[in-house]
């Protein structure tokens, strides 16, 4: 590896690069979103670029906690296109991805996205009717939820409920102004984050997305039994 990459904190699969992030592309000589692409080895690293990834902006701005290893099982809700999802699908070449995407039009270029990775599985529905897939998706490690609508704590908690291992890990990229645009967003996420807790969630860790998004948290959780 050159001098110039290393591994960031002890995550699986992240890399930095002169304090960029980056994942291993599982696909060489491919790119997903126009991201510039590097060399080193006999392998490829494919920058992750925090402005269009949350997950990328939560690491960069302190996230702890990353449940993600290279066989984990994912439910991905609001998978849109695929630009996270394809990191994700780097960092999991052993694991499974199923993305939830309501929107005809996005789940064209996913399911051409998951023609050529293979651990990307698309569905096309709506992630706040959980029982419609429930018959194609297995209890998974890590339920990551970017679904910007007003009811986002909600239909993150039913997919918990439905889908996550006991000792599972959901992460929630809540946006504020989806939920009230009119609100203070600080007041928004402390009634959404008492939501989860009054479900029965603990909430392990809150990530503020500025300056890569405005007015946007992610919440680490699992159940607080
Ligand atoms: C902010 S974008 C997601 C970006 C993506 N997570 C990423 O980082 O690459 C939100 C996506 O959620 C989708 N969406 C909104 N409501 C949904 C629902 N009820 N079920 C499934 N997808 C939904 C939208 O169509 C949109 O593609």
């Amino acid at each position: 590896m050159e001098e110039n990459v290393r591994l960031w904190k002890n995550f699986t699969g992240v890399y930095e690069l002169d304090g960029h992030l980056a994942t291993c592309n599982l696909t060489p000589g491919l790119r997903v979103y126009g991201e510039k692409i590097v060399e080193y080895d006999d392998r490829e690293l494919r920058l992750w670029d925090p402005r269009r990834s949350k997950l990328a902006a939560a690491i960069l701005n302190g996230l702890e906690i990353f449940p993600f290893h290279k066989d984990s099982k994912i439910l991905y809700l609001g998978a849109s296109t695929g630009t996270t999802p394809s990191h994700l699908s780097d960092i999991t070449p052993d694991g499974l991805i199923y993305c939830v995407e309501f929107s005809p039009r996005m789940m064209r270029n996913l399911v051409d996205l998951s023609q050529l990775r293979g651990n990307l599985i698309p569905l096309l529905d709506d992630a706040t009717k959980p029982h419609n897939y429930l018959h194609m998706v297995e209890k998974v490690d890590v339920l990551y939820s970017d679904v910007a609508q007003p009811k986002q704590s909600e239909l993150f908690m039913d997919n918990m409920r439905l889908f996550l291992k006991e000792e599972g890990i959901g992460i929630l990229m809540l946006k504020a102004r989806s939920i009230d645009v009119t609100r203070n967003p600080k007041e928004v996420f402390q009634e959404e984050e008492s939501k989860l807790k009054t479900n029965g969630f603990r909430v392990l860790e809150k990530i503020d997305l500025e300056p890569y998004e405005k007015d946007h948290m992610a919440f680490i959780c699992e159940f607080g039994f």
